[in-house]
């Protein structure tokens, strides 16, 4: 391999994976994600997750989908399911409040705008991705400040009407670019490159 390919091969990506209904939310107004654990015969997708859970280095997410995790997982009287789900990875959470944090996780507070914090997060990252958890809003600003660069989705067969939005962003397709697009079950999964 060339020692350019090799370069481009370990570049740090931003990457915003995550699942969403058809009509473009992540969650319901009041933040179930029950829609989501109702699409039958989820293997599949999640056989898909774990390849790219493996590249991940840092995981980026806003306080709303933390404490999302903290409730729905029961993570104070169980904090080992955190790694069970996530490894030792570094998670940093923005928020502009102070979090508890899950006992044993390696938890980063900040807040703010996402350029004070990338190379940060990029070094936590090393040669990893670094996965943008949600919610849509935080990956929008990741790409306002042309720090995402590829969207994942996983779209579930599921309307909700309303919700969460997925990216409430205006992104065009001179931004835009369809790369891949697979089926995992039920779901579809499309991948696009971000400029
Ligand atoms: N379908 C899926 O696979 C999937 C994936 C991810 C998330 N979700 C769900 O989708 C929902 C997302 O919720 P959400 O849209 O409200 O998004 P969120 O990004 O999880 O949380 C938003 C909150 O994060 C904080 N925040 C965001 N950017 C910040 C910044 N630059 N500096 C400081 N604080 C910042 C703010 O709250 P404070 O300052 O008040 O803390 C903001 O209100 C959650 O229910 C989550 O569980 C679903």
């Amino acid at each position: 391999m060339s020692e350019v390919a090799a370069t481009v091969r370990h570049m740090t990506r931003a990457i915003f994976h995550t699942a969403t209904t058809l009509d473009g939310y992540l969650a319901t107004d009041d933040d179930s994600l029950d829609w989501l654990f109702a699409v039958p015969g989820a293997d599949e997708a999640e056989a898909a997750f774990a390849g790219f859970l493996a590249d991940v280095g840092a995981l980026v997410m806003g306080s709303a989908t933390y404490e999302w995790m903290l409730r729905h997982e029961g993570l104070f009287d169980a904090p080992e399911k955190w790694a069970g789900y996530y490894g030792t990875r570094p998670t940093f959470v923005f928020s502009s409040r102070a979090l508890p944090r899950v006992p044993g996780a390696d938890i980063r507070h900040v807040e703010g705008g996402v350029r004070e914090h990338i190379d940060e997060i990029r070094d936590a990252a090393g040669a990893g991705d670094v996965w943008i958890v949600g919610g849509g809003d935080l990956a929008g600003q990741f790409a306002d400040a042309g720090l995402l660069d590829e969207i994942r989705v996983s779209i579930a067969p599921v309307t909700l009407g309303s919700g969460k939005p997925l990216l409430p962003r205006v992104l065009g397709a001179d931004r835009l670019t369809l790369v891949d697009a697979r089926t995992a079950g039920q779901f579809v999964e499309l991948v696009y490159s971000v400029s």
